[in-house]
């Protein structure tokens, strides 16, 4: 664990300030919170800054404000109206740029399409749309109306986003006809077209021109943005909503196969993006934030939508592959539009790694100030050489820590009110506000240096409001492990200056590429296919992608293992998830090893999948018969060995 202090002390203010600022938020969190919802428009004050009946927060209760009002209105009134919104850039080349006064147009002229084809507040509107300029507005018209959106990645395949519709009765999807990636158009609108035979609930499908694709239309259900939309722009007022209604629904992977649709409320979720862009990344509205996730994730729905625009920033927003059409891509595009803060991920920084440093030094990076990593833990080469051959040496990285369900960073430097010395792999300290902790497998602190299971001892304004219909799951899932604290279901250790380091995730949740799956997901997408009965997924090292998908799958009496078994396996995951459930290695067993109750032991398949020994096979006794389990590893070595 080095210790690298970095010299960022003079641009900011001195250290003193955030353990003031922490001491604060901590012993009288509703003042401290008040003072900072207060920086934001609001149409009425609330009557609360907290109602807590655990594990339920309601915060700033009675407050009424609008999301759209506060990314969009707030800068039209001021010189922000004609300063840059939206950089936008397609994968062949094309270039969109907004100004803020462009963008409150085309979000009022969108929002009153969505109120003429029948979209009223509280209705679910699903968009699944790849990442043009009419995502973010679209998401935005629907915050203006009190609509509630729910964005389905675009990688997402027919089962997955059918399942997601339906979860929360959506009553439009907004779709395009396809996207550019790595030179291919990717065909959505015909993913929509299977999708929709199960989603009753749909009325209409609004269709953007993107791709100039052949597409089947079903009328009157499915209606092209450009015939909808009126020439003139009308103004739609921005509906004020309760602090506590909720701005949008985003599904993420738990333990069970059924994705949960975490929703955030807009007042709180509001103000704690507000104050944690301003903390973390020291946002300004000259900045220039380019966050390269998808805003299928909530790291775009955070990073590119609702946090730099609340400060009237200038966003980029690239639609494309980060290789195509060569791998400088990213660099050409700081390059170009002078991007001062780059948020990404360490499975992106570890592909450019492996490429080299030719790539960026072909670039002018100089207006880069800040960097940021998010998603998965990043480990300290990454880490060393993002911040030498991308930050040249100038710019500090932070390392933020969180998850859907914080819907804002939680664990993370903080260079916007103080310069804390880095440590690379390290999130540092938890931002104000956050009582975070690591404990042990009781619930009690774990001593330093020590893993145990990340907890928050305290409600914060971004968290979730709960999962959509279904308080007991939500309940369950993060407030029973350890009574009166929020489970993350990451592991970490705490080291002897207080410093966490996030040591990734302890439940049967995967981090493929950043992206989250759970096991279970992947395992029922497995078994649907006809010549499977069951299935096992565990995951295994990758050195870019951090972890890969190893099945292991038991056929169906008669079924013979075979290559294009194996190539049908994967692609029907493919077909019913997406690209990301691509598993990187399969394998076919007679039998998987179990506990007595019938569990499986994933320790002894990941033992195989990575090739390591299985460790003490007598603590396994309570568990099942050792001699079964030491017939079924070698089995599975042997296929493994000899793999179809
Ligand atoms: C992991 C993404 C280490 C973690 C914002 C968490 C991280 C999960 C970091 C949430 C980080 C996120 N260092 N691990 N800086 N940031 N994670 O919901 O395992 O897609 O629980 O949200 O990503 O993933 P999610």
């Amino acid at each position: 664990m080095s210790d690298l202090a970095l010299p960022f002390e003079s641009r900011y203010v001195p250290r003193k300030r955030l353990h003031d600022l922490y001491r604060r938020s901590i012993e009288s969190p509703e003042g401290f919170w008040s003072e900072q919802a207060r920086q934001l428009d609001w149409f009425k004050a609330w009557d609360k800054v907290l109602e807590w009946e655990p594990p339920f927060a309601r915060w700033f209760a009675g407050g009424e404000l609008n999301a759209a009002h506060i990314c969009v209105d707030r800068h039209v009134k001021t010189w922000r109206r004609s300063k840059v919104a939206i950089y936008w850039e397609g994968e062949p080349g094309d270039v969109r740029v907004m100004s803020y006064s462009t963008l409150y147009g085309e979000v009022n002229r969108f929002a009153a399409m969505l109120k003429k084809l029948g979209v009223g507040k509280g209705d679910r509107v699903a968009l699944y749309l790849p990442m043009v300029p009419e995502l973010p507005v679209f998401m935005l018209a629907c915050a203006r109306i009190g609509a509630i959106h729910t964005v389905v990645f675009s990688g997402f395949s027919v089962q997955a986003l059918a399942d997601r519709i339906n979860n929360v009765k959506a009553k439009m999807l907004i779709t395009a006809d396809g996207g550019f990636r790595r030179g291919k158009v990717l065909p959505l609108k015909a993913t929509v077209d299977e999708a929709l035979d199960q989603c009753p609930s749909i009325e209409h499908v609004v269709v953007v021109k993107r791709a100039d694709i052949p597409v089947s239309m079903d009328a009157p259900r499915d209606v092209w943005l450009h015939e909808q939309l009126e020439a003139e722009m009308t103004f739609v007022p921005p509906e004020p909503v309760e602090s506590n209604h909720p701005l949008y629904i985003l599904f993420t992977s738990g333990t069970t196969g059924k994705p949960k649709g975490i929703v955030h409320s807009t007042g709180g979720y509001m103000v704690y993006n507000y104050c944690t862009y301003k903390w973390v990344f020291d946002i300004r509205e000259e900045s220039v934030y380019w966050c390269t996730a998808d805003v299928g994730w909530v790291t775009g729905h955070s990073s590119i939508v609702y946090g730099p625009l609340a400060h009237g920033a200038a966003i980029v927003m690239y639609e494309g592959a980060p290789d195509y059409p060569s791998i400088d891509r990213w660099w050409h595009i700081i390059d170009r539009y002078g991007v001062s803060i780059f948020y990404t991920s360490p499975t992106a920084i570890r592909m450019f790694m492996g490429h080299g440093e030719k790539w960026p030094e072909k670039h002018d990076l100089s207006s880069l100030e800040l960097l940021g990593s998010v998603g998965e833990p990043i480990n300290p080469e990454a880490w060393l050489w993002f911040y030498k051959h991308i930050g040249q040496e100038r710019c500090p990285i932070v390392d933020t820590w969180w998850q859907t369900e914080t819907g804002g960073m939680m664990i993370s430097p903080a260079p916007g009110i103080e310069c804390v010395p880095l440590k690379p792999g390290s999130a540092t300290l938890p931002l104000p506000g956050i009582e975070a902790d690591v404990v042990d497998e009781a619930g009690n602190p774990a001593p330093p240096e020590t893993r145990g299971h990340l907890v928050i001892r305290r409600p914060w304004p971004g968290m979730l409001l709960g999962i959509y219909g279904d308080p007991e799951r939500y309940r369950s899932a993060y407030w029973s492990r350890f009574p009166g604290m929020f489970y993350t279901g990451d592991y970490a250790v705490k080291d002897r200056e207080g410093y966490f380091w996030i040591l990734g995730r302890a439940d049967e949740v995967l981090k493929i590429a950043g992206h989250r799956i759970g096991t279970a997901e992947l395992e029922d997408a497995a078994v649907s296919h006809p010549d499977i009965t069951e299935a096992a997924v565990v995951s295994k090292a990758d050195p870019v992608k951090g972890e890969s998908i190893v099945l292991f799958v038991r056929l169906t009496e008669g079924a013979n293992p075979s290559p294009e078994l194996k190539k049908s396996l994967v692609d029907h995951m493919r077909r019913v998830i997406g690209p990301i459930a691509t598993p990187e290695e399969v394998y076919f067993t007679a039998k998987l090893p179990k506990t007595r109750s019938g569990k499986i032991m994933r320790r002894v398949l990941k033992a195989v999948a990575e090739n390591t020994p299985i460790g003490d096979l007598s603590t396994l006794e309570d568990e099942a018969a050792v001699e079964e389990v030491v017939k079924i590893l070698q089995e599975l070595r042997q296929a493994q060995a000899g793999a179809v």
